[in-house]
């Protein structure tokens, strides 16, 4: 057997889930590469495996699970590599995951990520799989609870952001709504937000790094909250101001608020400050009262039109999206149609639907029966989309024959396929400032640059355009 101890470790990683585990994947990356680690896409290369994985539907789970009885027999022909599992299911199953795939090394909640190489450096020493998990929600005062779901944002690893100019950056942890559908709260801790000079100082060395576009991450992001020592509050208004004033950052983008917290003060600070994106992601779950008070989402309807109106006012030309359960328990049609009406009122830019998926030890799973069957769900999941769509088309339709301003991301999907790509004038992609997906011809080098394009066409889910020349006159939509 060759001595691999001096040969650089090849690490291959795969990352299901929200932007969170997006960053999180960024960040133990960053921290295994500061330790010789190196980068594959190739699984067969591979000598560590790790997946970071996500909870919030049974679809997420089964995934990784299927991977992972995958890769069982790659680990018998080859013992010496290390397969890990992360994130908010490692929280969730713990020992479930080594009695299921007895061939897993390390098993790391999200609350623990700083030990991934500590454990599986002590797995392959002791050789005996190791776990690093953060309290349950019940297992200590808060204090401990929270202090077990550590803050975890000290590396950043250029290689493993969406691109060199867009970066992720945490501004809160945890969860403390407790909707009644969502696993969230137990695996990702008490709601903490970060401080916001911390949050500054990472945001300022990402916009030296040449990052013009951050997006903020927190599961309820306009919930923040940071309590000085001298009892001043710092909102996710005031944070934005801060971020607003670094130089270099382009556009700064937040996900995902809650209704109840959608202030004015916030709504304000967007209309004022240019450089916020006027997109915001509201999800709503449901649009019938009866609902939304089975998944103790903690507002009603009314709340939420008023919500509308008032970004509608404040702020005209952002574009909001909304997320939706459908066949939640006790959903009947009516209740259903319910939600359509507040999809065709509100006319959102897009909504993600989901079936619900019932998760153990939550309190809807806990009280309720999963009583609409598989084949219901589907059908609503459906026509959701179909009423989505055409008001997603509708709307796109507004933008032929404007400009729009959008950030160059790189080629757009059927140029990355068909392999051009090269330097050449190829079809890129990029979204405006409301998040609208625009796809136009143009050359590589446009990539990170913020140009006019006027939109020709639109789809339900893109625009289509072309670069205005520098000269033009034509005013920005
Ligand atoms: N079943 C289906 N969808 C869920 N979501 C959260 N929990 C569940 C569940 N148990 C959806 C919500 C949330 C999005 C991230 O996932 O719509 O906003
Ligand atoms: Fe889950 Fe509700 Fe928290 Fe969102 S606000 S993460 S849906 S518990």
């Amino acid at each position: 057997m060759p001595d691999r101890t001096d040969s650089p470790k090849k690490l291959y990683i795969e990352t299901v889930g929200c932007q969170m585990n997006v960053l999180d994947s960024e960040l133990v990356v960053g921290s295994l590469r500061s330790e010789g680690y190196v980068l594959t896409d190739d699984i067969s290369q591979a000598d560590t495996i790790l997946y970071n994985t996500c909870s919030v539907r049974q679809h997420a789970e089964d995934k990784i699970y299927s991977a992972l009885g995958r890769i069982r027999k790659l680990k018998e022909v080859k013992p010496h590599v290390s397969i890990g599992v992360l994130g908010c299911m490692a929280q969730k199953d713990q020992n479930q995951i080594l009695r299921r795939a007895p061939h897993v090394d390390v098993v790391i909640g999200p609350g623990q990520l700083m030990r991934v190489s500590e454990l599986l450096a002590k797995a392959k020493a002791e050789k005996a799989p190791q776990m690093a998990v953060s309290l349950p929600r019940s297992g200590g005062s808060r204090d401990e609870v929270t202090a077990s779901f550590a803050e975890y944002d000290p590396m950043r690893e250029p290689a493993m952001r969406p691109s060199s100019f867009q970066a992720f950056v945490r501004i809160m942890m945890g969860c403390d709504k407790f909707c009644t559908y969502c696993i969230v709260p137990s695996v990702r801790g008490p709601e903490q937000s970060r401080p916001p000079e911390v949050i500054l100082a990472e945001a300022r060395q990402l916009a030296d790094q040449g990052v013009k576009e951050i997006t903020l991450l927190g599961q309820t992001v306009n919930s923040y909250k940071y309590r000085q020592p001298d009892g001043r509050t710092t909102r996710l208004s005031d944070l934005l101001m801060g971020l607003h004033e670094i130089e270099g950052l382009r556009r700064i983008k937040f996900i995902t608020n809650f209704p109840n917290d959608m202030t004015d003060d916030l709504l304000q600070a967007i209309r004022d400050l240019p450089r916020i994106s006027r997109y915001l992601h509201v999800p709503a779950q449901s649009g019938c009262d009866e609902m939304l008070k089975r998944m103790k989402r903690l507002y009603t309807v009314a709340l939420y039109d008023d919500m509308m109106a008032r970004i509608r006012e404040t702020v005209p030309d952002a574009a909001v999206t909304s997320d939706f359960i459908v066949g939640f328990c006790g959903e009947t049609e009516e209740s259903f149609q319910r939600s359509i009406a507040l999809i065709e009122r509100s006319r959102f830019k897009n909504s993600f639907i989901f079936k619900y998926s019932p998760r153990q030890g939550t309190k809807a799973d806990l009280l309720y029966n999963d009583d609409v069957p598989e084949e219901v769900k589907k059908r609503r999941n459906n026509d959701m989309l179909s009423v989505q769509n055409a008001i997603c088309l509708e709307d796109n339709r507004e933008f032929l024959g404007k400009t729009v301003e959008v950030l160059v991301e790189g080629p757009s999907k059927s140029a990355a396929r068909k392999g051009n790509g090269s330097g050449e004038v190829t079809q890129l992609t990029g979204r405006t400032t409301c998040d609208r997906i625009v796809v136009f011809d143009g050359h590589e080098r446009l990539q990170g640059e913020f140009i006019p394009v006027t939109v020709e066409d639109a789809s339900a889910v893109t625009l289509f355009g072309r670069v205005v020349t520098v000269d033009s006159t034509a005013p920005l939509a």
